[in-house]
């Protein structure tokens, strides 16, 4: 058995280690790029540093990969690499020898905390602001996405060590609301609003519409309750209180069908008195401008059109309360990073606020849009509209949750009906948010329900059903305590401990571009993989030294697959 140093924290990164193995050859401190290639053929690890090199030595990239890769080998006193080889037109490829990845499946096992997980963010506070509905209106698919993939995100950077902040940036100011109050006034039933808060209170709205279209003078009445409500009018007040308290209980509902929850709702309202003093002091540095009656910023130095941040009636805007959000999570939250997770639609917004963040000149070391793109519906339709004909959140989820039972009952596994209710629940919210993390972010998804539960695919059902599978092996057999890691050389063996060591770096590479589908990408491979092993070769069944040493592979994995699916918000099942 190998010595292995124990690891109080799971930092372990292969690509790390190589990449200081390569520096030490190169003699230079600079950070190497090392790539996992997509083809197997061409090692376990690649870089193309020799190709950088080339370029400052003036020698053929090739020549300098030969020689690199014979320092290389030549420097590697323990043996950590079977073979290093160059491959042109500049590649140095990598393949780990058998007693390095033993070595290395070791530190997996031995980590007390759950592997993968690290310090490298400590001191690092991001704020994640993610879901961000508007109150009395229905929560949309998109703020779905945006709560799921917020969230996932928080978890992974938590899980690296970094302070993640959970911020609910809830839409409870705007013009939109003079629009409720008045047809409140008009038209609105205090009983109907206490049943059905959101339902009634959007109808109101989308009633209030429909009557400015022969009645155009409901507009300035709008826009007077608006007023009176930002000048603390006490009825206005009450009103919208009122409103919001009810649209938050429906909201919770759904956060708590999701598992998710926040740190903070702070929302647009909490920055309206903020607004007067910032209009003028940007006006006072000359960032900003007065134009035929209102409050511009000109971007044209950015290429983007002027921002409007008060309109002529003195009314702020969504973009001005955004400054002032992005100011106070700068100078009170002193947060190092915030990642906005709102839909592709808001890209001009976001470009503008960012540019006046530079004005400004606290442009703080990252602001991200994190954006995603729609959810369609199966005509390839945007699935909410303008007019209140949004599809019901609500509706998705118990739909997911229906299929997944019929599923379960047709299925016939012997659960009890209580059982089979708890797994009909979890798969079917775990299928939604899988769906979502899957698939780059950036491009419009479908429901594609077939696809979303299908037991073989890339799905959550598939990768729960792994785990549920692997537990099933390991309650069949005591997890062993002592085992020898040597023996674990055959090529699935080897090729499973790869792909096993690679988790951290799908991680880390998250931290970098905020794309959940690199942990998704990752966990069916392992899952893929771990299932065709499973088939192939004996675990409970090999001579009983493989057996030990194996029975710690499926659990390493096992493990591996229920924190990684406890990142993405999924809770995981031991059966199923
Ligand atoms: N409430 C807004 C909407 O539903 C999204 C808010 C996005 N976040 C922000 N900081 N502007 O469209």
């Amino acid at each position: 058995v190998l010595f292995v140093e124990q690891e109080r924290h799971g930092g372990l990164k292969m690509i790390k280690e190589i990449q200081s193995l390569i520096q030490q050859a190169v003699g230079e401190d600079k950070a190497i790029n090392i790539e996992i290639p997509e083809n197997p053929a061409h090692g376990h690890y690649a870089t193309s540093v020799a190709l950088r090199l080339a370029r400052r030595e003036k020698k053929p990239p090739l020549e300098i990969a030969k020689e690199l890769a014979l320092k290389i080998k030549e420097g590697d006193q323990k043996g950590f690499f079977e073979k290093v080889e160059a491959a042109p037109p500049g590649f140095i490829n990598f393949w780990l020898s058998k007693k390095a990845l033993a070595g290395e499946f070791l530190k997996v096992v031995k980590i007390r905390a759950p592997y993968g997980k690290s310090t490298k963010g400590r001191g690092r506070k991001v704020i994640f602001e993610y879901s961000d509905p508007n109150i009395a209106k229905r929560m949309h698919v998109g703020h779905m996405r945006a709560t799921i993939i917020g969230d996932a995100l928080a978890n992974i950077f938590e899980f690296l060590g970094y302070k993640a902040v959970r911020w609910n940036y809830l839409g409870d100011w705007g013009t939109q609301f003079g629009k409720i109050i008045t047809a409140y006034k008009l038209w609105g039933r205090r009983e109907e609003v206490r049943k059905i808060p959101i339902e009634s209170l959007q109808k109101l709205y989308v009633l209030f519409h429909e009557k400015t279209k022969s009645d155009p003078a409901l507009e300035d009445r709008a826009r007077e309750e608006f007023k009176k409500l930002e000048e603390g009018n006490a009825e206005n007040r009450k009103l919208w209180q009122w409103f919001k308290t009810e649209s938050l209980k429906e909201f919770n509902r759904i956060y708590r069908a999701f598992g998710v929850s926040f740190d903070t709702y702070i929302g647009e309202s909490f920055y309206e008195a903020k607004m007067k003093p910032l209009v003028e002091r940007l006006l006072r540095s000359g960032i900003a401008k007065r134009s035929e009656g209102s409050v511009i910023i000109p971007l044209d130095e950015f290429n983007l059109p002027p921002a409007l941040i008060q309109k002529s009636d003195g009314a702020s805007l969504y973009l001005t309360r955004d400054i002032a959000n992005l100011e106070y999570r700068i100078s009170k939250y002193k947060a190092e990073r915030i990642v906005y997770v709102v839909g592709n639609e808001q890209t001009l917004h976001f470009s503008q606020l960012f540019s006046i963040a530079q004005l400004l000149g606290i442009q703080g070391s990252g602001y991200i849009h994190v954006k995603f793109g729609l959810v369609l519906g199966s005509d390839s339709k945007k699935l909410a509209t303008r007019e209140g004909r949004t599809i019901l959140l609500e509706k998705v989820i118990s739909k997911a949750i229906d299929l997944t039972r019929r599923i379960v009952e047709k299925k016939n596994r012997g659960f009890s009906a209580g059982q089979r209710e708890a797994i009909a629940r979890a798969v079917g919210i775990a299928a939604l948010k899988y769906n979502d993390l899957s698939q780059n972010r950036l491009s419009d998804i479908t429901f594609d329900w077939d696809k979303m539960l299908n037991l073989e695919g890339n799905s959550a059902p598939y990768l729960m059903y792994t785990y549920a599978r692997l537990r099933s092996i390991l309650r069949k057999a005591k997890k062993p305590r002592r085992f020898d890691a040597d023996t674990l050389e055959s090529r699935s063996d080897t090729d499973l401990i790869l792909t096993l060591l690679r988790f951290p770096d799908a991680l880390e590479k998250i931290t970098q571009d905020y794309f959940p589908h690199h942990l998704t990408d990752y966990l069916y491979k392992l899952a893929k993989q771990a299932n065709a092993f499973y088939q192939i070769e004996p675990v409970l069944k090999a001579e009983p030294k493989l057996r030990d040493a194996r029975l710690a592979l499926v659990g390493a994995i096992a493990d591996t697959l229920k924190t990684g699916l406890d990142l993405l918000g999924i809770r995981s099942l031991e059966r199923m």
